[in-house]
């Protein structure tokens, strides 16, 4: 399977940014070395997939809500993020369950109702730094994935990322061997066919290369550097070829 860059723009920028983003990224899609999502903040996706039209990058959203309508106010449902281009959705972002309480449960059913609804969840774990010291990364990661990943996920219809807490955004990433064996483990756990797995934390131009080329990595989230059109097809150029 062919690598995949996701680029997760968090609370950034505004229409017309984005817009010009949006721009700047399509217009290399030509001969990508990788599948390729950008994830805007849910008010500005029906800008930026009308600026993609016509390329072959891909539409995501940050989160969705479990059901699919009803009294839930300020939450969008995965239907609806079909029903405006989406084809992917990150769903348990560190960001989110540490700043919205999301529970394990929770994002098993946000990813279950994005599977339903015809989207790929990327479905995010990782460790925070306090948790690794302790020595609890593979305990953290065991029950994250146990409890987060929907029935039935396969290659097709799920992608998980491992997010070290402590990387994003710090400028600190996780040594290739870390990366190795969290991603080996994640791959056990889920069988023997097991999603892509993107690593995500501090992922930009300059070190992309080593962290895709780590058994096990099948491509990258990223955040900051993917506001930067110029080091965000950097990281995709750095994907290694894949044999069919
Ligand atoms: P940074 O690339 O800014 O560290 O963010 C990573 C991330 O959280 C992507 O979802």
């Amino acid at each position: 399977m062919r690598y995949l860059i996701a680029g997760n723009w968090k609370m950034n920028g505004s229409t017309a940014s984005a817009r010009d983003l949006a721009a700047a990224i399509a217009a290399q899609h030509a001969g990508a070395k990788a599948d390729v999502v950008l994830c805007p903040p849910a008010p500005l996706l029906a800008a930026v997939g009308a600026t993609l039209a016509g390329s072959t990058i891909r539409l995501g959203a940050q989160d969705c809500h479990f059901n699919e309508k009803g009294a839930h106010t300020g939450d969008i449902s995965a239907w609806l993020l079909l029903d405006l281009g989406c084809t992917h959705v990150i769903v348990g972002h560190s960001e989110r369950r540490a700043d919205h309480g999301e529970t394990d449960g929770q994002v098993k059913a946000k990813a279950t109702a994005a599977m339903k609804a015809g989207l790929i969840p990327i479905v995010c774990v990782g460790e925070t730094e306090a948790q690794r010291e302790k020595g609890e990364t593979a305990a953290v990661i065991a029950r994250q994935v146990r409890g987060s990943l929907p029935d039935g996920a396969s290659p097709e219809t799920v992608v998980i990322a491992y997010e070290p807490v402590w990387a994003i955004g710090t400028g600190k990433t996780a040594t290739t061997a870390d990366i190795a064996a969290v991603h080996g483990q994640i791959q056990q756990l889920c069988g023997p066919k097991p999603p892509r797995i993107l690593y995500g934390g501090s992922v930009k131009g300059s070190n992309a290369a080593a962290i895709l080329a780590t058994p096990g990595v099948s491509g990258a989230l990223v955040g900051g550097a993917s506001l930067d059109a110029a080091d965000f097809w950097r990281i995709v150029e750095a994907c290694p070829p894949v044999s069919a």
